[in-house]
């Protein structure tokens, strides 16, 4: 089956990329009426930092409707809040501190995935498979076509029920926990930045597979009943062809 080319974009620099991002992001809040939180799934990694950073500051800090919306993690890896190599502590780093809005950190140190798919059970509306659903699912890729802590040959890719599971990574010699395809793709909107070189093998399989094509995690990445689309910036789109 041929696989279907997401909507994508590539924007002039990577601080354009998370200008365009922080913009609609906050179109989406200001338009979000339900009072239930508008539910966001952060993404870890480097990428994401100029966009959590852009959100404290103006013109966003001031217009983005923070006490209706609430954050959540797709992926954390397994240390302490403090540590270096949270993504916890890089998100409260860049932008968490400085907005009211309430966020739910993934325990991975203690292995607590049930926890969290109850903390998802509880909080999230569902939809028709009764799937938890984010408005908004924030991820991006690594060099070797993870997403999330989605990585390849790894056990969480087949898991076809929970919501959240601690999954070990081998080729990484370490365990993390990380939200399954059946909530990421029950997203209302995923969007995937990439940005950096390093990302161009996998953008142009994306964007333009072949036989050869490996079937990276990122490629079962497939809404269910929203959007998904792609954030570009040159670098990581040199090379493939992006309408
Ligand atoms: C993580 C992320 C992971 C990340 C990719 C890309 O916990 O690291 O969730 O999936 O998005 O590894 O990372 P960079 O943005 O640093 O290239």
């Amino acid at each position: 089956m041929t696989p279907t080319i997401p909507p994508a974009r590539v924007y002039v620099s990577a601080d354009a990329l998370a200008y365009e991002v922080a913009k609609e992001l906050m179109k989406l809040t200001i338009s979000h009426t339900s009072d239930r939180p508008f539910a966001i799934a952060l993404s870890g990694g480097s990428t994401p930092k100029r966009l959590y950073k852009l959100l404290a500051e103006e013109p966003f800090h001031s217009q983005i409707p923070w006490d209706n919306i609430a954050f959540y993690f797709g992926d954390e890896r397994s240390v302490p809040p403090d540590h270096e190599e949270s993504n916890f502590r890089m998100a409260r780093e860049t932008f968490l501190d400085s907005v009211p809005s309430a966020s739910y950190r993934m325990e991975a140190e203690s292995g607590k995935a049930e926890a969290y798919a109850s903390l998802l059970e509880d909080h999230l509306p569902k939809d028709e498979s009764g799937v938890p659903t984010f408005d908004v699912v924030l991820l991006g890729i690594g060099a070797d076509g993870h997403t999330a802590s989605l990585f390849p040959a790894t056990q969480a890719l087949h898991e076809s029920q929970r919501w959240v599971v601690m999954n070990e990574v081998p080729q990484n010699n370490t365990v993390r926990m990380t939200l399954t395809y059946p909530v990421i793709n029950a997203a209302h909107h995923i969007w995937v930045l990439a940005s950096g070189a390093s990302k161009q093998r996998i953008v142009q399989g994306v964007f333009a597979p072949t036989p050869s094509t490996p079937n990276w995690p990122i490629c079962s990445v497939q809404p269910t009943h929203g959007s998904l689309r792609w954030w570009l910036d040159p670098e990581a789109a040199q090379g493939a062809t992006i309408d």
